[in-house]
């Protein structure tokens, strides 16, 4: 099977950080996709824009090794490099001083009615320093949009400085706040099996369902970002953020479209449900973790605190929350969160627990009945399984197996998963905010972060140690098998 490819308008994108980790291991890489599969059309332009004193040409060079590097060879023949390379410009810019901004606004001032990307890729504090800048030059076109990244802050009251920061530039209908999660395939084929299908819907209640797991683990330590890390912590880097918007997309009430706002309310209302962890239930419905010294990924890693070099952090790498939400469809549903690094496994799945049968009317012979479950498998092996109870094939009487029906999507569709970024980049260009977080989710998830992290703050206790290579620490076992139910592990 082809991916579809339809071209979108000419426009210009200016990167800010264009020499950071972000633009070199994602945002190049995602236009070059973009570009070699026919989707960018001829005179677009790329800008690349940062302090460093660079010429266009040094540009050229870096980006050309981050292809080399982050593009597999079969993409990168018959010239199509040096074509993209040809679109790339840069231009060095201070974001929080006046210096550049003359050369960029001569850069782009032969297209001013032209799409114009702002994309910032920067820290948060970077992001009302450049939108200032932006509209200092009249460089904020009525066909300017800005794309920013989390980051959005670091509490309810940093984010909405921000946001306030940003909105003194631009509309909020020009703002694209990136949650790469949201662009990933299988989050987007959450919203096509739950609206799509007439089967799962009329389940989708507490009636029919036990509860849901959520889980984004990674293998990974943090490395060279433990700068960055130290000051975020899991709970920001992953739960306010990608977390929770998989969480609105599993518990949001079908919307009217997939108009943005009309997605947006929904996930909105579902934010606003939480019910709010105290300082009181903090301790019963969170865990946090931090690893040590261990094994992954085959060979020994060291512990955050050496990766650190600060033996006082208090800083978590893993969490663990039961959440709730209070409305007709989810009441009394616990809804299981956890994210770490340095864990047994890479994988991110959102499972489905449906309640068990209500009657039996097997022999004892037939043995256990299992609940079924829907896998949705974000990565890796994207994919969905709904686990099931089958009759065990051949002669010898009824006995029961669980199974899944299982749809691989790299076996069913033979192409390429493209990069959560090429997806999004594509839509801030044909101006589709549907997939990007709207100023009110993003403070309504901090609303409902901030007590977690205050209690933490309060707390006595340090973040629990777990070894490198397991699946955190006991305390998040306990959390879910307090309640009778146990995190799921693929038996396929
Ligand atoms: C980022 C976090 O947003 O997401 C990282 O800052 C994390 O800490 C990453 O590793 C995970 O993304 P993915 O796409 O690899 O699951």
């Amino acid at each position: 099977m082809v991916a579809r490819v339809i071209a979108v308008d000419p426009f210009d994108i200016v990167v800010f950080g264009a020499t950071g980790d972000l633009a070199a291991r994602k945002l190049i890489p995602a236009l070059f996709h973009r570009d070699e599969a026919g989707q960018i059309p001829p005179d677009a332009r790329i800008i690349g824009a940062s302090r460093r004193k660079l010429s266009p040409k040094q540009y050229r060079e870096l980006a050309k090794g981050w292809l080399l590097d982050h593009v597999a060879a079969e993409d990168r023949k018959d010239g199509k490099v040096d074509r993209f390379l040809g679109r790339i410009g840069y231009v060095s810019v201070e974001g929080d001083g006046d210096v550049g901004w003359d050369d960029l606004a001569s850069a782009l001032s032969d297209q001013p009615d032209r799409i114009r990307l702002f994309y910032l890729a920067t820290g948060p504090d970077l992001f009302g320093p450049i939108c200032a800048g932006i509209g200092r030059h009249n460089l904020n076109t009525p066909n300017s949009r800005v794309v920013v990244e989390k980051p959005i802050g670091k509490s309810l009251a940093s984010a909405t400085a921000v946001n306030n920061a940003i909105g003194a530039v631009f509309p909020e209908d020009r703002v694209y706040r990136i949650d790469h999660y949201l662009g990933k395939e299988t989050v987007q084929n959450l919203m096509a099996l739950r609206f799509a299908n007439a089967l799962f819907e009329p389940l989708w209640n507490a009636a029919h369902i036990d509860h849901v797991q959520i889980t984004v683990a990674e293998t990974l330590g943090v490395e060279s970002r433990a700068g960055y890390y130290d000051t975020a912590g899991a709970l920001r880097d992953m739960v306010q953020n990608h977390m929770l918007q998989l969480l609105c997309l599993v518990a949001m009430e079908p919307p009217t479209s997939l108009a943005a706002d009309a997605v947006r309310d929904e996930k909105l209302k579902v934010l606003k449900t939480l019910v709010p962890i105290t300082p009181e239930t903090a301790s019963e419905n969170t865990v946090r973790g931090q690893y040590r010294a261990g094994a992954s990924a085959g060979g020994p890693v060291k512990g955050y605190l050496e990766e650190l070099g600060n033996p006082n952090s208090r800083t978590e790498t893993f969490v663990g929350i039961k959440a709730e939400i209070a409305n007709w469809r989810w009441a009394g549903v616990p809804f299981y969160l956890r994210s770490g690094k340095r864990l047994a496994n890479r994988v991110s799945e959102i499972v489905v627990a449906f309640r068990p049968i209500p009657h039996s009317v097997f022999d004892k012979s037939a043995g256990p009945i299992d609940a079924n479950r829907l896998v949705i498998r974000l990565q890796p092996d994207e994919g969905v399984r709904l686990w099931l109870m089958i009759k065990d094939p051949g002669p010898g009487g009824m006995r029961l197996q669980h199974v899944p029906l299982d749809m691989s999507f790299a076996s069913v569709f033979n192409v390429r998963n493209p990069d959560a970024y090429e997806r999004l980049l594509m839509d801030v260009v044909r101006g589709n905010q549907t997939l990007f977080m709207r100023r009110d989710e993003v403070e309504a998830a901090w609303t409902w972060v901030d007590p977690i992290l205050d209690a933490w703050g309060n707390a006595s206790d340090a973040p629990k140690p777990y070894t490198s290579g397991t699946w955190g620490p006991s305390a998040a076992i306990a959390l879910i098998e307090r309640n009778g139910r146990t995190w799921h592990e693929d038996e396929g």
